[in-house]
């Protein structure tokens, strides 16, 4: 619901729990940030913009105007004229200054939500949200900035964009463009970011936030393994049940920046878009630049709630395609398997075992094609190698599909290596500047998709590919990050582009994949989970999490992963022991069980496990087949964190109807000669009783308890023997 008061000048923007407040100031049209928290009943806040309380003063007084811009909550910041906090958007005219203020002109109140051309953004119809646009400019410069507001009323979201035109005579360039920002007091906040490396990615960090600047932010041309799109301000108190949150996550896979700012008069700035690093994109008269969009939730009710927010909004208004709401089909992957040693006859005799195991789909990931025998050449020749796939790829598939099994291939379009008929034929082709030799990553380089011939080119390879034989999945990887910035298809002025310009078509190949395979499960990743972002969700339903599949490592990575991304999101494999990365040696069917949390499937040769593992597959196979509906439909609830207790990890997903619940319990190391754990469930319907099953642990019998009793009193899990152990604990509601 979004309402605007004429008289007041406020616009107010209502979901179900929340509400969002800007209002107009006086005749100047200065946008203002008013209120976010908590939903109000009326309009009547506008005193929070405090126009004429010390420090401030009145902002008619010209002499002081300084000071007012210097501490008046802008809804969108400027730069170069008194607010001396970082602004939004940042300007250079063609006569090279900076100076911009963008005041009030006009605004449009709409059903539904607007697509945000070329980028991926969240939809909606108009039952599902309303969107307000608000239109501010600068007349000194000639800049039309259109802020858009979508208010997803049920799920207690709001996503924000901002398109800027060019409405002078002259160019300009366009140095900055955040897309959200948020002026409030500071109450103390903590700071709540994901950080990681490789094999490490999207771990929990929270810290107290000071006076100045703090940020996370990538530009390495991704989102990134180290820094992820996603901030949030959290009261001290907050816990996963209760407190403050304001988030904001980017639905943009590129380079980013978010920000906190705390002021000197205790206020704090928090702000979210490109990152401005090497970002300057050059507007011809009349010409607009779209920002990708960024998603606010707001809460009082702790992480439990902000998790649930964006994953309905992710789950419903996100993800597209077939397999949106679709169980995927359990996969094996031939990478931790073979590496690139393999040819048909090895994949065949992979696929036949899987296949009678019950696994659904072999994935042939990198290797299949030019001479790929290292990962040290042919990125850029996608053209089969039938040395290798001998009798070609069309029989192999053929031959996996009689197994009754699908069949998967792995691409990595983006890059191109030097050593590679593509870049003797096109040296051109690779981003680079010129006359430096490029900075080589895993001994290849990153294609130029600035240039539309490439794009095209690429995107042919690919799609030949796919339409020789029954293809029904492709993960799409991206192995290393951007570097030596430089186009050869664009002009000196306009090399400030690349970055932003790669990423549309990066988007614009996807989405013509999905729209000429719109049958295909695409599977994202980069490097393990490097661009595990809401931009790529929007192509592809599930992202590989992490080349990390040690179980235990897992934890970690899978808890901050679904703080913000449905389990349905989340590539999650039963990879070999020792861990390859690790070396860690984890229980088979641990692995099997952290697995499902996630998209489920094997990285190993399952000619070559060990018998008893071998074994326990069919039963993991059943065991997906039983509870991935309840996996990636249901509401999830973190239970207890391996990542602050150090000693076991515990989740939960509940059905939308509320009859039937799946907990899962890892224990990590064992200790001796200490009671049962006693775990708090969530999500119940409290006037109901509950039978609770121990899935794999045939000592204990089947239960029934009353939902209040295993919320408030909780439920007893004993001590699993040795170290490493899963649990799975399965309740059903009692009629
Ligand atoms: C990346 C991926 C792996 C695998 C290799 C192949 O590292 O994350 O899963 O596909 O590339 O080179």
């Amino acid at each position: 619901m979004i309402s605007y008061n004429e008289q007041e000048r406020i616009f107010k923007l209502d979901t179900a729990n929340t509400t969002y407040m800007i209002g107009i100031v006086d005749e100047e049209n200065f946008v203002g940030h008013i209120y976010y928290g908590k939903k109000l009943k009326e309009a009547d806040a506008a005193y929070l913009m405090r126009i004429d309380e010390p420090p401030f003063v009145p902002s008619l007084n010209n002499r002081e105007r300084c000071s007012f811009y210097d501490c008046f909550p802008f809804e969108y910041p400027t730069a170069g004229v008194g607010d001396y906090r970082e602004g939004c958007i940042g300007i250079r005219t063609a006569a090279g200054h900076v100076g911009c203020m963008l005041t009030y002109v006009s605004h449009e109140i709409m059903e539904g939500k607007p697509a945000l051309s070329g980028l991926p953004a969240t939809f909606g119809d108009a039952k599902e949200c309303m969107t307000l646009k608000l239109v501010c400019e600068d007349h000194y410069v000639g800049l039309r900035v259109e802020l858009l507001y979508t208010v997803f009323h049920e799920i207690d979201a709001i996503t924000r964009s901002v398109k800027v035109t060019n409405i002078g005579a002259d160019h300009i360039y366009l140095t900055k463009v955040y897309s959200a920002c948020i002026d409030m007091d500071n109450r103390n906040f903590d700071m709540i970011s994901l950080h990681g490396s490789w094999a490490r990615e999207r771990h929990i960090q929270r810290k107290a936030i000071g006076y100045g600047i703090q940020n996370v932010s990538s530009f390495r041309g991704e989102s990134s393994h180290q820094d992820h799109p996603f901030l949030a301000l959290v009261d001290k108190n907050t816990t996963q049940e209760h407190g403050e949150i304001y988030a904001m996550n980017f639905v943009y896979s590129g380079n980013f920046r978010a920000q906190a700012e705390v002021t000197q008069f205790d206020s704090v700035r928090m702000t979210m878009g490109i990152h401005p690093e090497n970002f300057c994109w050059k507007l011809s008269s009349k010409e607009s630049f779209q920002a990708p969009e960024v998603v606010m939730v707001y809460t009082d009710q702790g992480f439990d709630a902000m998790t649930t927010t964006f994953h309905k909004l992710y789950k419903n208004h996100l993800i597209r395609g077939e397999y949106k709401n679709k169980k995927r089909p359990i996969l094996i992957n031939n990478w931790e398997a073979t590496y690139f040693e393999f040819d048909t006859e090895k994949l065949l005799s992979i696929a036949k075992e899987a296949s009678k195991l019950g696994i659904e789909m072999l994935v042939m990931d990198d290797g299949w094609f030019g001479k790929r025998n290292s990962d040290n050449c042919a990125l850029g020749d996608w053209k089969v190698n039938e040395e290798k796939i001998k009798g070609g790829l069309k029989y192999l598939v053929d031959e996996v599909n009689k197994l009754g099994m699908k069949f998967g291939i792995w691409f990595e379009p983006e890059m191109i290596s030097p050593d590679s008929d593509l870049y003797r034929e096109h040296p051109d082709w690779a981003i680079a500047i010129p006359g430096r030799p490029g900075t080589q990553a895993r001994q290849q380089l990153v294609l130029d998709l600035s240039r539309q011939e490439v794009v095209d080119c690429i995107y042919e390879q690919v799609a030949s590919v796919l339409r020789s034989a029954n293809i029904e999945y492709v993960k799409w990887d991206m192995n290393r990050q951007l570097t030596d910035i430089g186009s050869s298809g664009l002009p000196a002025d306009r090399q400030g582009e690349v970055y932003h310009r790669y990423m549309l078509a990066v988007y614009q190949m996807q989405e013509r994949l999905t729209q000429e395979f719109p049958y295909l499960l695409l599977e994202n990743c980069s490097g393990g989970g490097a661009r595990f972002d809401p931009g790529m969700l929007y192509y592809s339903p599930q992202i590989w999490c992490s080349d990390d599949t040690d179980a235990i490592e897992r934890l970690e990575i899978q808890e901050g992963t679904a703080l913000i991304y449905p389990l349905s999101t989340m590539g999650a494999h039963v990879s070999d022991c020792p861990n390859h990365a690790l070396k860690r040696v984890t229980p088979f069917e641990t692995r099997g069980i952290v697995a499902l949390a996630g998209t489920f499937g094997y990285e190993l040769d399952v000619t070559r496990i060990p018998q008893e593992d071998r074994e326990m597959i069919p039963s993991q196979v059943e065991l997906y087949h039983k509870y991935n509906d309840l996996v990636r439909e249901g509401d999830y609830y973190r239970l207890a964190s391996y990542s602050q207790n150090r000693q076991f990890d515990c989740w939960q997903v509940v059905s939308e109807d509320k009859t039937q619940a799946l907990v899962t319990f890892v224990q990590v190391l064992n200790r001796v000669n200490f009671k049962s754990r006693r775990i708090l469930l969530k999500g119940l319907d409290e006037n109901k009783q509950y039978q609770v099953e121990f899935v794999n642990e045939n000592s204990i019998k089947t239960k029934i308890y009353h939902a209040d009793t295993l919320m408030n009193g909780g439920l007893l899990i004993p001590y699993p023997q040795g170290d490493f152990q899963a649990r799975l604990i399965f309740l059903t509601e009692v009629n």
